[in-house]
This record gives C-alpha cells, structure tokens and sequence, in this order.
C-alpha cells in the first residue's frame, strides 16, 4: 500500500546531456578524470525547478563536504523540497557547486564510487523523521543520536543464549528500574565509545530531577525572567537562597513563583540524598571545572542535580559540591542570562 507519505524522485542527467552519446561528462583540466560539466547540470536543476515550481535545496554528496550528523538530517528534513546531485570518480564541475549547491556532505571518511548509496542514507535518515514513517514515533525520539547519547543495548529471547543471559532486569517487569538501567547504559556507552558526544548531547531526560538556586543578596535579580528560563528548561521552580529575613519576605511578596529559602542546606534537605550540587561561576576560578566536564559527571550522576547560582559567588565555598565556570574570562552577565547560558550548556541540545 502507498500512504504517498514522501516522495522521491529520480532525475535521469542524461537526458540533459549533449549529442548522440547525450555525454554529461568531460575530462578534468590538469588531470585524466571524467567530472559531470556544469551547464548539463544547470538544466537538470532548472528542470527539477520549474516541474516543482520552486527551486531544492541542493545537496551534493562528496568526500569533501562536512561530515553528516543528526543536526543536518534535521535541518534537511526540514525543507519543503531537496535535490541531491550524484557525482560519480572525480565528481562535479567546481562552479556548479560554487553556484548552486547549499549543502556539500560527506557520509563518513571514505571514498566511494559515487552520490548514489549516499543520496539514499539521506533519503533513508530524513523519512525516518517524517510523521508515519516509523511505526512509532517515541522509537525516533529514543533513537541514537536523536539526543545525542547513543543507544542502549537491547535483547529479545531467548533469554539464555549461548551461555549469555539477558540482564537481569529487562526481564524483571519493573518499568521504572528497566527505563532507568536503559539510560544508565545508554550514557555508559556513550562515555566509553563516543565521549565528544556529551558536548550536543541533551542530557536533561538522563537526570533524575533538576533544580536551579539562586543565592541572593538583594531582590534585584530578574526573577520573572529566571523562572521562564527554568520553565523552559524543565528544572522546576527556582529556589531563592536569602539571608537576610527581611530581603527573605519582601522577595516572597514581590516572586511569589519563587521557592524562597534561608541556606542551601534546606534545599538539600528536600532533595534526594545523593543529590549532585554543581556551583555555576561566570567565570574560571581555581578548582573549577569546564562546564563540558561538568556536563559528563552530571551525566554519569544520573541522579538529581541542583545547580546554585550567587550573586556574590565567595558564597561557594560555604558548602559543598563541584563548580563549573562559563567563560575563561571576567564577564558582566546579568543573573537571568548566566542562569539561560548555563542551563542551555547543561541541558540543551547542540
Ligand atoms: N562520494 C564519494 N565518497 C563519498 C563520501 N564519503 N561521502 C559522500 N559522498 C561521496
């Protein structure tokens, strides 16, 4: 059955092509190689255009473009209508691509013969993204790479197989233990195999629970706009860490969205006991950590994390936990924005 849920069309160049040999190609100035000419494929493209009435987005496959991830499938899926041009040996005329082409990828380190079998990983990974495709669309969203943490391991029976037993508890019927001994491995592998992933990954879906504190000294902060960041981020309602009883009461008239409170030691007390306590600095201060490897134990974690924010930042060494900065230099960034920065190195996606 056809649900016409995409469509892919083929262009054959030839029919662009000059005299009875209906040739697309010629041989490269300088070296002995056939390259597919320009003008033959200007009219393929001008033909594709008006047949659709718009023009693609033009993608050349070639072993010199930027290497294909996630991010550009995305990007690609979604544009209404997108051409992939399938060189073959040494490729096509350099002006065409200076000219016409949006998008040079490269599927991997390789060399092929030729576009054809990437144009298909593609086709293949962008209809995997359109609505029907896959039978069920929480498989896409748990995929590898759709997060940017790779997949766990998965088993089907027999549960014993050649001496190996499937773990222990996939077959246990405990849904929340299963999910959570899924994302445990997930972020072990991703940590063993492919550590530069945790820098795209969205880690937030590995973490138990996030809350964000803010150590004030007075009620000047952007609260509105630290508790919309929060929102946004799912980490809750923020906690507000007020000293002074009085600062404490006129905050809680003015913010009432606000969870205000006298220390960190009473947010701690809400929290899980393992909670992992990270102190967000603007900037590089001895024994902090760059946010990436504040970001991978995080991961590793797993658990809940509380992110503290100060507006006198000497207020860190009052309790424990690990520190991560933003920036190597001084910077002047109000408390709302470091709070959207931070969160989005944390918690958002590259
Ligand atoms: N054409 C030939 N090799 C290629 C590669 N590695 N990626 C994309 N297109 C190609």
């Amino acid at each position: 059955m056809s649900r016409e849920i995409i469509g892919v069309k083929t262009v054959d160049l030839r029919n662009f092509g000059r005299g009875n040999y209906r040739q697309i190609d010629d041989y490269a100035f300088g070296s002995g190689g056939m390259v597919i000419a320009a003008p033959q494929l200007k009219e393929a493209l001008e033909a594709v255009t008006s047949e659709i009435g718009a023009r693609p987005y033009v993608v050349y496959p070639s072993p010199q473009g930027a290497l294909i991830s996630q991010e550009i499938i995305e990007s690609l899926s979604k544009q209404e209508n997108v051409a992939i041009i399938c060189g073959h040996y040494e490729g096509i005329d350099e002006r065409f691509v200076e000219k016409y082409v949006d998008l040079e990828v490269s599927i991997g380190d390789c060399v092929l013969t030729g576009g054809e079998i990437p144009a298909m990983l593609i086709v293949d990974a962008m209809s995997r993204l359109v609505p029907g495709v896959v039978g069920k669309g929480k498989a896409v969203i748990e995929d590898s790479f759709y997060r940017g943490i790779l997949d766990n391991p998965n088993y089907t029976r027999p549960a014993m197989w050649e001496g190996l037993e499937v773990p222990e508890v996939l077959t246990s019927g405990n849904e929340k233990e299963i999910s959570r001994w899924r994302r445990r491995e997930a972020v072990r592998r991703t940590l063993t195999r492919r550590p530069e992933l945790v820098s795209r990954a969205s880690v937030r879906e590995y973490l138990s629970g996030v809350n964000v504190a803010v150590i004030a000294e007075t009620e000047n902060i952007n609260l509105a706009g630290v508790s919309e960041t929060c929102r946004a981020y799912d980490a809750g309602r923020p906690y507000i860490v007020a000293n002074d009883r009085e600062v404490r009461e006129r905050m809680k008239e003015l913010y009432p969205e606000a969870k205000i409170v006298g220390s960190v030691r009473k947010i701690l007390e809400r929290l899980d006991d393992d909670a992992l306590t990270v102190k967000v600095s603007g900037t590089s201060r001895k024994n902090a950590l760059h946010s990436l490897e504040a970001k991978r134990i995080c991961l590793e974690h797993g658990g809940e994390v509380l992110f503290i924010f100060a507006e006198n930042e000497e207020d860190f060494e009052n309790f424990a936990g690990i520190t991560s900065y933003l920036y190597d230099e001084e910077s002047e960034i109000p408390m709302s924005m470091k709070i959207g920065i931070a969160l989005d190195r944390f918690l958002g996606k590259r």
